[in-house]
């Protein structure tokens, strides 16, 4: 802020014009009339996704070649909306050039790269950041929260993280998806890496994860390479034990809950019913709060059937803490290191299952070999 007590505007690029880059856009351009930033243009490999999300948003420029709009004085930031490969990528050139990045889930499917890229960003003193937005959901916060301030005990004992959601054949329309060249997985990297992160936020006073034993496989997806579901036992350094299971067989109506209990006996929930609604807390047994709590979820669960739909409110307050953070010279709330860490719990389950044995942390680089490499 400045002594007007307005924002510094952020000149931001949109690097890539597909899917998810409609969400960004509908959120920075709100953030845009709010004074905080300007969405000076937009970049896709293929021009007439480029020229048509500019079109949409009234975008001033678009490129065939995100370098072209990385290089343009009055972009200081983008937001990286393309297939995994090219997020590292596009974070190194905008580093290179001293701009900020902050690029969607997953971050990329490679320790090395995922190093290579907060090295990379830390050395130009730009800010990184990756997408998981349901961090942003105020159950979400309320809940590491209650975890922050003891109200579970002193420490975490047990947590479970259950995802079930559904991807039909249509969904796998692009020749990326599923498939192990284009994102190295399907399940675990593109849906269950929203539940893995927001399990491994909450359960990160913990201490390290220490071990994962895991089973992936592909059991109802025949035109995909990868797996569909997975299931993994976890034990964090202060001795708290965890659990996984995730499908995308499932029925469209179930959702997804992440539940984490404390020594005192304890246990708070985010959970996401059905998939795209707000998370709520539809599990609190903090003695003397359960009622207070189980009115605010009641009014959430309205507020997220009005608000959820219509506007990814949850990208718009992602993207708000990226430019404040930015505007601050501080961290965003979701760091190259914390994206990091989904992406090595997925790892270690692939070797866990190759290996059939238990798979010990933290891995420094990734080593598990797909199908289609060997
Ligand atoms: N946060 C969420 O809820 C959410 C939801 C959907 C997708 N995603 C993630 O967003 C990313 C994109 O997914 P999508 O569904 O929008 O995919 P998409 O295929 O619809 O869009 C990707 C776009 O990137 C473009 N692209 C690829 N390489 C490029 C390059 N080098 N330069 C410029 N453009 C390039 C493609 O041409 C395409 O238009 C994935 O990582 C996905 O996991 C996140």
């Amino acid at each position: 802020m400045n002594g007007a007590g307005t924002k510094r505007r952020i000149g931001i690029g949109i690097v890539g014009c597909g899917g998810i880059a409609q969400s960004h856009a509908a959120a920075l351009k709100r953030l845009e009339q709010a004074g905080e930033c300007t969405v000076v243009g937009c970049a896709d490999l293929v021009e007439e996704k480029a020229k048509g999300l500019a079109e949409k948003f009234e975008l001033p420029s678009w490129y065939a070649d995100a370098r072209r709009l990385i290089d343009r004085p009055d972009v200081e930031a983008i937001t990286v909306c393309t297939n995994p490969p090219f997020h590292v990528p596009a974070t190194l050139m905008a580093a290179e050039r001293g701009k900020h990045t902050i690029v969607e889930k997953p971050m990329t499917m490679d320790l090395a790269e995922a190093d290579r890229a907060i090295e990379a960003t830390r050395k130009a003193n730009v800010r990184f950041g990756v997408i998981f937005m349901r961090r942003f959901w105020p159950g979400a916060q309320r809940a590491r929260k209650a975890i922050d301030d003891g109200k579970l005990g002193d420490r975490l004992i047990l947590g479970d993280c259950i995802l079930k959601w559904t991807r039909r054949q249509a969904y796998y329309r692009d020749p990326w998806r599923g498939t192990w060249a284009g994102e190295n997985g399907a399940a675990l990297v593109n849906q269950a890496v929203h539940a893995l992160d927001m399990f491994l936020w909450l359960m990160a006073p913990a201490g390290q994860l220490e071990t994962v034993y895991g089973k992936w496989a592909n059991l109802t997806h025949p035109y995909i390479e990868a797996e569909d579901n997975a299931v993994a036992a976890l034990r964090w350094a202060n001795g708290a034990l965890g659990v996984l299971s995730v499908s995308i067989s499932t029925d469209p109506q179930l959702g997804a809950r992440i539940t984490v209990t404390g020594d005192k006996g304890a246990t708070v929930s985010v959970t996401e019913h059905p998939e795209g609604r707000f998370g709520l807390n539809d599990v609190w047994t903090i003695p003397g709060e359960e009622e207070e709590m189980g009115r605010l979820y009641e009014r959430e669960l309205q507020e997220g059937r009005e608000h959820f739909k219509p506007f990814p409110i949850a990208h718009f307050w992602q993207l708000q803490d990226f430019l404040a953070a930015i505007r601050e010279g501080r961290d965003p709330l979701v760091t190259g290191e914390e994206g990091r860490r989904s992406i090595e719990l997925i790892e270690a389950i692939r070797l866990s299952t190759e290996s059939g044995a238990e798979v010990k942390l933290p891995l420094r680089t990734s080593t598990w070999v797909p199908p289609t490499r060997r």
